[in-house]
Order: C-alpha cells, then structure tokens, then sequence
C-alpha cells in the first residue's frame, strides 16, 4: 500500500506550497488539501498566467489528476463558486478531477460576521483573522454544531441552516456596534450550495485509502504554516486547525502509519501577516527592502507581509513538529541585492541564550541573535541548474542544512513553475 506524502509550510504561511505543488503534482495521481479554507492563497505561475487559489488544491490544472478537498477543510460555498468560476477559461474537468468530503464543514454567512465581530471586539489585541469565518467555523465543528457537505444533500438541509444561524445573530446581539445585513449576504450562499449539489462529493477517507491500496500516489497539500498551528504556534495569533503532518491524519482519514515523505517548504527569509511575535522581523528599510523584492503582500487580503531574516530555533522546532524528511528552501532571488545575509541562531531571553522556541513568545523579551554570512549578488533567475549556482548560494544552503539537519532537496529561483531547482545529492 503507497504512503501519503505531505507538503506543508514550516514559518507562518505564504512559503510557496501551491507552486511547489503545482511542480510536483505530474509525480502523483491525487493532490489532496487536509485543512485550512478559503483563508489560504496559493499562488501557481506557469505560461506567463498566475492563479491564486484558496480552497481548491493546487493540482487542478495538471490533466489526469484528482484533486480532492478532505474532512478537515473548511469550505465557503460563495468563495468556492468564485473559485470554480474563474477556473472556467481553463477548460477543465471539474466534476471529475475535483472530489469534495461529505465531512469538510460549511462556513456560513454568520461565520463571517461572527469572525469580523470577534476581531471588532478584541481592538488592538485583534489576531488580524483574514476575516473568512475560519474561526468561528472550527469552533462550530468542536462545539458540535456545524454544517457538513453532506448535510446539503439532506431534506431538512434549510431548517439546519436557520437553527445554527439563529444561535449566531444571538451571539451576534451582544456586539453592540456590530452592523449587518444578512439579507444580502445569504443568496450568495444558496447559490454556492447549489453549485457544491452539482459538483462530486465523496466519503473521502474511504476514497483516498482505497486509492492508495490500489498503489496510487497522493501527495497532502497543507494550509497556513507550522507557526500558525492551533497547538503549536505562537498561539493566540494562530489559525484554528492544525496545520502540521498530524493534520493530515485527521483531515484526510489516513493512519499515521500510512504517512510517506514529508516535505517541509521555507522562504530564504521570514514573513508574517496579520498580528503576533515575529523575533526576528526587520522595522527598518531592509524589512522594506525584502517586501519589496519578494512583493510580500498578501495573495488573499492583499495586506503588507511583514519581513525579517531566517529563524534558525522557529524552522527546527517546526521541522521536529511535522517529522519533515526533505526540504524545500523558496524565493533564494529575492536575496539577491544583499552583501551580507543574517541567519538567527539563537534567541536570548532575560539574559539566556536558547536555541529552541519557548513557551511564551507573545510577551517574553526575544532578542534575536544573528550570524552574518555572505550573499550572493546575483540574479538568480535565469539559473536552471544547482550546478551553476554561486557559491554563496551553495554554501547558504549547506549552512543551513548543516544547522537544520535535514536536507534541502529543492531551491526555488522565481514564482514561475520552471524556476524551481534540483538540489537532490
Ligand atoms: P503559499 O500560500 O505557500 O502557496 O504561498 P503564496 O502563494 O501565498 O505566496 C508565495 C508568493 O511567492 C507567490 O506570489 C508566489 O508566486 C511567489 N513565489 C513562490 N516561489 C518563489 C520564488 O522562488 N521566487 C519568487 N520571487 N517568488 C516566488
Ligand atoms: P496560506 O495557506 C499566511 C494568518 C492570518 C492571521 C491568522 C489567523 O496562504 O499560507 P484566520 O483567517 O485563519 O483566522 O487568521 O493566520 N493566516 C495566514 N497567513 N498565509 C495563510 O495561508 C494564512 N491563513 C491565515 O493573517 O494572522
Ligand atoms: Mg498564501
């Protein structure tokens, strides 16, 4: 029987899963996404054309493969049907090379509201939610209230709806100078759930073990990254699922035992968005710098990512977390203006110098501390071979192995599908 293999980011999101995904899907027969929802934005680049994607897998554009959305995902029917819709002029397949969990739940309307209230409420402590309804969606699904797939298929489908969604305008009646008009956003909704009753939905645990024990290949997609994680990360200013290879157990239905390679996805630097501790963040023209070089601005709100050099203890304590075999280290040519490079080895804290992630990294006192290692002054681009890298880069990437422990397979040179380099011993 084949293993899953998973691909999952290790800092907080946006480390370039779909292109990456996108690369490696032409290996498998089904790509699989086990968490997260429409909070995502996974950019693909190929052809001169670049598709942000938020709930479907980022294999839907390769012929012959199936792409499914499991259990543990959280689906909105309104951005899905955008998504669907866009992918129109693509001439593809939907019905048969996208299959849906019966068990994925559904974000309503009031998800939304309720995760924009939240976030009122909570003023400058605010998480800075990308205001999808993700968190208010999985605490419905752990307070045993919410709404599956499977249910639109039920009779009593409408009287569901409207019992959760009056539990919801209560919650919402204690935000006082919360101001909505559900009235405008539920057509939107129904039309979504009309389309989702068109599309193929599946009990996708028994699809996706069946497939395997047929020796077809399936690679999970993850969401967010390890940092983000409801348990591991810099929790509160976390998503609400989890983001790391245990996820893929619960989300997909796959016995631990079943889980293959696990490929973890870095940036040659580190990004945030939306609030949190970020040790290692530059405030200063650099941060600007590398925002502007690697134009970090968000793929699915469009804010600013905030900016700041490589997190040695954050990348080691995520590839321990997710059991990471192989790695893979993207936007190296975003680098490229730099003499000089800084890696954070380190974190010092009340006077301790620590090389792992502490409990407490919203309030403690993190006081990075950096090695300095040169850059490599070269337009990275155009390479097509590690071969021919400079040194510098080369040695970055030893450095770095050496530190990590794991090797670095894959170095990526630019968002386009082909600017993807081979670094395989
Ligand atoms: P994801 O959420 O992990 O899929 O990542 P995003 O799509 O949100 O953000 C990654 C961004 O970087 C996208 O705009 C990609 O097109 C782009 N990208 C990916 N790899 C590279 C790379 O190696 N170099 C450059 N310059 N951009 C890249
Ligand atoms: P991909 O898959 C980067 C961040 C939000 C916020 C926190 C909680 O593209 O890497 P949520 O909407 O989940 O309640 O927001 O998590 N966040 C992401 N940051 N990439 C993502 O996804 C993200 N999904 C959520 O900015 O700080
Ligand atoms: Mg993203």
């Amino acid at each position: 029987m084949n293993k899953v293999d998973v691909l999952l980011g290790l800092q907080w999101g946006d480390e370039g899963k779909g292109k990456i995904v996108d690369v490696l899907t032409p290996k498998y027969d089904i790509i699989a996404r086990f968490q997260g929802g429409p909070n995502a934005g996974h950019t693909l680049e190929f052809d001169g054309i670049k598709h942000v994607l938020h709930t479907i897998p980022s294999g839907i554009f390769r012929k012959d493969t199936l792409n499914l959305i499991g259990n543990g995902v959280v689906i909105d029917p309104v951005i899905f049907q955008k998504e669907i819709e866009a992918l129109g002029k693509f001439n593809l397949d939907i019905k048969s090379s996208l299959l849906i969990s019966n068990k994925a739940h559904l974000i309503l309307p009031t998800h939304r509201l309720l995760d924009a209230a939240s976030e009122k409420a909570k003023g400058k402590e605010k998480i800075g939610s990308t205001l999808k309804g993700i968190g208010p969606t999985y605490m419905d699904k752990t307070g045993r209230n919410g709404l599956r797939v499977g249910d639109i298929f039920t009779p009593n489908f409408k009287d569901k709806y409207d019992k959760l969604v009056e539990k919801h305008v209560g919650i919402l009646e204690h935000h006082k100078d919360f101001d909505y008009d559900l009235s405008e956003l539920e057509p939107a909704f129904f039309e979504g759930i009309e389309l989702l009753r068109t599309l193929t939905t599946v009990d996708s645990e028994h699809y996706i073990n069946n497939a395997m024990k047929e020796g077809k290949t399936v690679l999970a997609e993850g969401a967010q990254g390890t940092l983000l994680d409801i348990d591991f990360g810099s929790y509160p200013f976390v998503t609400s699922s989890n983001t790391v290879t245990a996820g893929t157990c619960t989300g997909l239905g796959v016995a631990p035992t079943k889980i293959g390679k696990v490929i973890g996805i870095f940036k040659a630097y580190c990004t945030r968005v939306g609030s949190g501790p970020f040790p290692t963040e530059l405030h200063d023209e650099v941060g600007e710098q590398i925002r502007k070089a690697g134009s970090e601005f968000g793929a699915t709100t469009g804010r600013p990512r905030r900016c700041g050099w490589i997190d040695l203890p954050a990348l080691k304590y995520a590839i321990m977390i997710n059991g990471a075999t192989e790695l893979s280290m993207m936007k190296s040519d975003v680098l490229e203006e730099f003499d000089t490079l800084k890696v954070c080895t380190h974190y010092i804290i009340d006077g301790k110098k620590i090389d792992y992630l502490p409990f407490d990294v919203v309030d403690a006192d993190i006081e990075p501390v950096y090695e300095t290692v040169k850059g490599w002054k070269t337009d990275l681009t155009k390479l097509t071979s590690m071969a021919d890298a400079p040194q510098e880069l080369k040695d970055y990437v030893a450095y770095l192995e050496k530190h990590l422990e794991v090797p670095i397979t894959t170095v990526s040179v630019g968002p386009d599908r082909t600017q993807t380099l081979d670094n395989r011993k």
